[in-house]
């Protein structure tokens, strides 16, 4: 399976030959200015939640790419009327299977709106499972119990949870909701794009350490095969 880190909360996972694209948000995002948009590409993008920082290129790669968008019902009717149709709505704990895997819509403790203050429906993560691996997308959340939960059903090979704070876990609550997800291997997200989420690498990384779990912090457009 490959992974590449595109800044922010937006990365690719490669599976089963099909292009999964999450939370596209890069032209808006001051350190991903070397990455060119247009060269990616995309079958599936799967949102998972309305803010700016997460969205900000849905609408132009939904419909250039032509990919099927999975989010929420709120936020893919709201595509529809954008004039991207090709949704596949959700919502919490629900479950699909896919041709590349299941993806299961995980809970979130974060809000979720639009930029003129609508309802983007509720705020999530997901589980992707496939015949290979497991990865769990946490979204922006706060550390939450349902983790544990998570953990008790599903195996989680990988995570890729949101460490800069303010706004969502800081690094500390990140390394306790490995913990509870029961998973030694972390990719990093929503850290330094802006002043309030800036962090110190290392203290990060000696986080997850004490609790002997690996936290890899990829570089914006680095590629990495897990
Ligand atoms: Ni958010
Ligand atoms: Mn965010």
């Amino acid at each position: 399976m490959e992974i590449q880190f595109f800044g922010h909360s937006c990365f690719t996972i490669k599976v089963s030959g099909k292009q999964l694209l999450f939370d596209p948000f890069i032209s808006g995002n001051p350190l991903a200015k070397e990455i060119n948009i247009d060269a990616i590409e995309a079958d599936y993008i799967l949102v998972s939640h309305a803010h700016g920082d997460h969205i900000g290129d849905l609408v132009y790669l939904a419909k250039k790419t032509k990919a099927l968008v999975i989010g929420s019902f709120e936020l893919t009717n709201w595509l529809i009327k954008q004039g991207h149709t090709h949704v596949h709505p959700m919502n919490l704990g629900g479950k699909k299977v896919f041709e590349f895997g299941s993806i299961k819509m995980t809970y979130a403790a974060h809000s979720s709106s639009f930029d003129d203050g609508s309802y983007g429906g509720v705020a999530a993560g997901y589980l992707l499972e496939t015949d290979s691996i497991n990865v769990y997308y946490s979204g922006d959340t706060a550390l939450t119990q349902e983790m544990r939960v998570l953990a008790e059903m599903h195996q989680i090979d990988w995570a890729l949870l949101p460490i800069g704070d303010n706004f969502t876990m800081g690094m500390e609550d990140a390394a306790m909701a490995a913990s509870f997800l029961n998973c030694k291997q972390v990719i990093g997200i929503h850290y330094d794009t802006f002043g309030l989420i800036k962090i110190d690498h290392e203290k990060a990384i000696a986080a997850f350490a004490e609790k002997q779990i690996n936290l890899k912090l990829l570089k914006i457009g680095e590629q990495f095969t897990i």
